[in-house]
C-alpha cells in the first residue's frame, strides 16, 4: 500500500491483521497524546492517513473493524460521544394502562384528586404512542439552538448538529415565528416511516451494513450518530406533542398548544382526538388499534391527556410520570418458541428467579432467547416443563414473559419442575416467608450472586450511574476479584496505575474505555444523598422512598446518626422513621436491619471514605416557601382540595409529608372533623393551621 510512505513502520509482508493491530495500536497512542495529554505527537495530515489506510484495510476486510477500532471512535473527545444537556424541565415518562379498567381508574383518579363533581366532564386529548425516541428541541428569540435526547430525564444528549440535518430537509422549523415566546422547548417523537426504514434497510443490505431490527432501532441508530453527515443521509421524521420549558404561555388547553405547534410548522399527528369522557377514548383505542398496520408508522398504543392545563398544574407528578397522561399500550406480541430450560438467578435481595431459557425467537422485531418466569408458584401455576412449547410475549421495554404452555405440543417424557431448595450459586438454603410468593438464599453475605448484584444495582442509571460499566463488565471484574464492593470501584484507578489490574488487558478494553471509565467514576465522588441511599440497594428501598429519607434527614450524616440510633433501640428515632410519609413500619424495619449489620456499616463507611461531597437533598422548590424544609401533617377533612393534592402541593413546596404528629413536626393543618391529630398539636405545642391559613400560605408561596 502506498501509505508506507506516511508509516513507514509498516512492512508488507505483515497480514492484514496485523497491519491493522499495528495502526490500530499507533493511533491509540496518538489519541492519547492528543486527547487526554493535550500534546500532540504528530501533525493532523499524518494522522489523518493513518486514519484512511486503516479505514482502508477495513473496508477491504470487514471483520477487522470492530466496535472499539479508532475508525469508530476517533474525532470525538474522551468523554466521548455527545455532550450532555440538563433538560431545564425535565422530560418525563408515562404511566402504562394495559386494561379498560386501567383507564377507568386513571380517570377516577383525576376525579378524585381535584375533587370534581360527577357532573364536571374531564375532557382528554387522545393521541397515538408513536414507538421512536422522545426529543426535546430549544428556541430562544425564534432560532433554533439546541436539541437533547431525553436520556434519564434530566439529563440527555447534545444531538443539536443531528437535528439540524432536519431542519435542512424542512422536518423541523429553523425558526419560530415573532408571536412566539422568548424561549420555546418543543417536545416530540423522533421515528422512522415504514416505508423509509424498508428502504433503508435495502441500502444497509446492498452496502453490506447490518439491517436494523426495527424502525426504533433505526431512528435511534440514525439520530445518535456522532458523525451528523451520516443522520443527514438517514430519512428521521419527528410528530410533536409537548412542551417543556415556555417563557410564557401559549394555551389554556393541550389542544390550543398543539394548535401553537402546528402554527409555528411543526408536525403534530392529524390523528389526535379530543374526546369528552373514558367511552370516547377507549373508542379511540379500538379505532388505532385497527387503523395501525396502515399507519406507515409503529405505533405501541395510545396517549390520553388531560386537556385543561390548569387542571394539569394542579395534578402535577409522581416519581417520573404525570398525573395528567397515561399510556394505554396494545397488547403484546405473541409467539410460540421451545423452552429448552430453566435457570435460577439469584437477586441482590436473595430472590430466586427462575429465568426461562428458549430457544431464539423473534418477538415484534426482537430476538429473544429469555423470559421471566416470576416465581415457583408461577411455574407450577402455568405448569411450564423444559422441553414444552411456550407462549412468549414482549411489551415495550418490559422483559419478556412465558404467558402459556401449547399443551398439545408437550414431547414425551418431560417432567414438572423442582424449584431448588438451595441457591445454586452459593448452596445455602433458600427459603420462603409465609406470606410471600418469593424463595430467597440465606447466605447473605457469603453468596457471591448477591453481592455481584449489589454492584450491578449500585452503577445502574437511579444510582450512581456509572456510565461504562454496564452488567458484563461488572460481571467480569467481579469474577476476576478486581471489584467485590462498591468502594473498590473507587480505587480501580490507583490500582490500575500501580499496574496491579490493568483493565487495559483485558479484552474489549482499550485505553480511551478505561479512561472514560475512570472519569466517570471521578465525577461520582460527588453523589446526591438520595442516590447514595437508593444505591446501597436495600430491600424496600426504591428510589422514592431514597428521596423521602434524604429530604427527611437531609445531610448524609444527620440520616446516618438517626439510622444507627433506631438499630441501637432508640424508640424516639424509630418513631420518627415510621412517620415519614410512605414508609410504615416493613420498610424502617429492613432499614434498621441494615444498619444492624456491622458489616453493612464497615461497607459503607468504605465507601462513604471515597467519596469527596454527599450533597444534602434539596428542597423540591423555592427555599423561601414557608414550607420549606417543614414536617407537615394534615388530618380531618379537607374542603377545598383532596388531602392527595395537598400533599403534593405542601412536597412541592419542600415540605415533608408526615403521618403522624410529634414535636418536630412544624405544622398541623387541620381540616372538618379532626380528631386526635389536632389534639396532639395542641398538647405538643405545635403550630396548627386551619384550611383557610394554609390555602392563602400555599397560594402566596406558589
Ligand atoms: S407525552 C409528560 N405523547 O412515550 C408527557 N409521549 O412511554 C410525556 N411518546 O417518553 C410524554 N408518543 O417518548 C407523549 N403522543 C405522545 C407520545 C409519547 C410517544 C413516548 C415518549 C415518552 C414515552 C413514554
Amino acid at each position: 500500500m502506498e501509505s508506507g510512505m506516511l508509516f513507514p513502520d509498516l512492512p508488507d509482508t505483515l497480514s492484514p491483521r496485523q497491519q491493522w493491530e499495528k495502526l490500530r495500536a499507533q493511533l491509540r497512542q496518538w489519541d492519547i497524546a492528543y486527547y487526554q495529554n493535550d500534546a500532540p505527537d504528530v501533525s493532523d495530515e499524518v494522522y489523518d492517513s493513518v486514519r484512511r489506510h486503516l479505514l482502508a484495510l477495513e473496508a477491504a476486510h470487514p471483520h477487522l473493524a470492530q466496535a472499539d477500532s479508532p475508525s469508530q471512535t476517533v474525532g470525538a473527545a474522551p468523554a466521548a460521544g455527545f455532550a450532555k444537556v440538563r433538560h431545564s424541565v425535565p422530560m418525563l415518562s408515562l404511566d402504562n394502562a394495559f386494561s379498560p379498567d386501567d383507564v377507568t381508574e386513571f380517570v377516577g383518579r383525576i376525579r378524585r384528586f381535584l375533587n370534581l363533581p360527577t357532573d364536571t366532564a374531564v375532557d382528554l386529548v387522545a393521541e397515538p404512542k408513536i414507538d421512536g425516541l422522545s426529543i426535546s428541541l430549544r428556541y430562544e428569540r425564534g432560532q433554533f439552538v439546541r436539541a437533547a435526547t431525553r436520556g434519564d430525564g434530566t439529563e440527555g444528549e447534545d444531538v443539536t448538529a443531528n437535528i439540524r440535518t432536519l431542519i435542512e430537509r424542512g422536518k423541523v422549523p429553523a425558526t419560530l415565528p415573532e408571536s412566539a415566546p422568548e424561549v420555546v422547548e418543543v417536545r416530540g417523537e423522533i421515528y422512522m416511516g415504514r416505508s423509509d426504514f424498508i428502504a433503508l434497510n435495502q441500502r444497509q443490505t446492498e452496502a453490506k451494513d447490518k439491517p436494523f431490527a426495527n424502525p426504533r432501532n433505526a431512528a435511534a441508530g440514525s439520530l445518535r450518530q456522532l458523525d451528523p453527515a451520516i443522520t443527514a443521509g438517514r430519512p428521521l421524521s419527528l410528530f410533536t406533542y409537548a412542551v417543556g420549558e415556555l417563557s410564557a404561555a401559549v394555551a389554556d388547553t393541550h389542544m390550543g398548544l398543539l394548535q401553537a405547534l402546528r402554527d409555528w410548522g411543526f408536525t403534530v399527528n392529524p390523528l389526535i382526538t379530543l374526546c369528552p369522557n373514558t367511552e370516547a377514548v377507549l373508542a379511540f383505542y379500538a379505532q388505532m388499534e385497527q387503523q395501525r398496520e396502515h399507519l406507515d408508522y409503529d405505533i405501541d398504543g395510545v396517549v390520553y391527556k388531560v386537556n385543561r392545563h390548569d387542571w394539569q398544574a394542579r395534578l402535577g407528578f409522581v416519581s417520573r410520570a404525570p398525573r395528567w397522561a397515561i399510556a394505554h399500550k396494545f397488547p403484546a406480541q405473541q409467539v410460540e418458541t421451545v423452552l429448552e430450560a430453566i435457570e435460577i438467578q439469584v437477586g441482590r435481595t436473595g430472590a430466586l428467579t427462575p429465568v426461562a431459557v428458549l430457544r431464539p425467537v423473534a418477538v415484534a422485531g426482537v430476538m429473544v432467547s429469555r423470559a421471566t418466569l416470576h416465581n415457583e408458584d408461577e411455574i407450577a401455576r402455568k405448569g411450564v416443563r423444559v422441553g414444552d412449547t411456550v407462549r412468549i410475549q414482549r411489551a415495550g421495554d418490559v422483559i419478556p414473559q412465558v404467558v402459556a404452555v401449547v399443551d398439545s405440543k408437550r414431547p414425551d417424557g418431560t417432567v414438572p419442575f423442582i424449584f431448588p431448595d438451595h441457591c445454586p450459586v452459593c448452596g445455602s438454603l433458600a427459603v420462603r416467608d409465609e406470606d410471600e410468593a418469593i424463595r430467597r438464599c440465606t447466605g447473605g453475605l457469603i453468596c457471591p450472586a448477591q453481592a455481584r448484584e449489589r454492584l450491578r444495582h449500585f452503577v445502574s442509571r437511579d444510582a450512581f450511574d456509572i456510565e461504562g460499566l454496564g452488567n458484563e463488565n461488572i460481571e467480569t471484574l467481579f469474577d476476576l476479584g478486581w471489584i467485590s464492593g462498591p468502594a473498590d470501584l473507587f480505587t480501580l484507578p490507583q490500582r490500575n496505575q500501580q499496574g496491579l489490574q490493568r483493565l487495559q488487558n483485558l479484552d474489549g478494553w482499550g485505553d480511551k474505555k478505561v479512561t472514560k471509565l475512570f472519569a466517570a467514576l471521578e465525577a461520582r465522588r460527588v453523589i446526591s444523598l438520595e442516590r447514595l441511599i437508593y444505591a446501597l440497594g436495600i430491600r424496600r428501598i426504591g428510589a422514592t422512598t431514597a428521596r423521602r429519607l434524604a429530604q427527611h434527614y437531609h445531610s448524609f450524616e444527620g440520616w446516618q446518626a438517626a439510622m444507627l440510633a433506631a438499630a441501637n433501640g432508640q424508640a424516639e428515632a424509630m418513631d420518627d422513621l415510621i412517620r415519614i410519609d410512605g414508609m410504615g413500619a416493613v420498610v424502617a424495619r429492613d432499614l434498621v436491619a441494615f444498619f444492624a449489620e456491622e458489616h453493612n456499616r464497615d461497607t459503607l463507611a468504605a465507601l462513604v471514605a471515597q467519596l469527596q461531597t454527599i450533597t444534602p437533598a434539596e428542597a423540591t422548590t423555592a427555599s423561601d416557601s414557608p414550607f420549606s424544609g417543614k414536617a407537615v401533617v394534615f388530618t380531618g377533612t379537607l374542603t377545598r382540595m383532596t388531602r392527595a393534592e395537598a400533599k403534593a402541593k405542601a412536597e412541592s413546596l419542600g415540605a415533608r409529608v408526615m403521618g403522624s404528629v410529634s414535636k418536630k413536626t412544624d405544622y398541623v393543618i387541620v381540616g372538618e372533623d379532626a380528631g386526635s391529630k389536632a389534639d396532639a398539636a395542641q398538647k405538643l405545642g405545635v403550630t396548627v393551621l386551619s384550611e383557610q391559613e394554609w390555602l392563602r400560605m400555599s397560594d402566596s408561596a406558589s
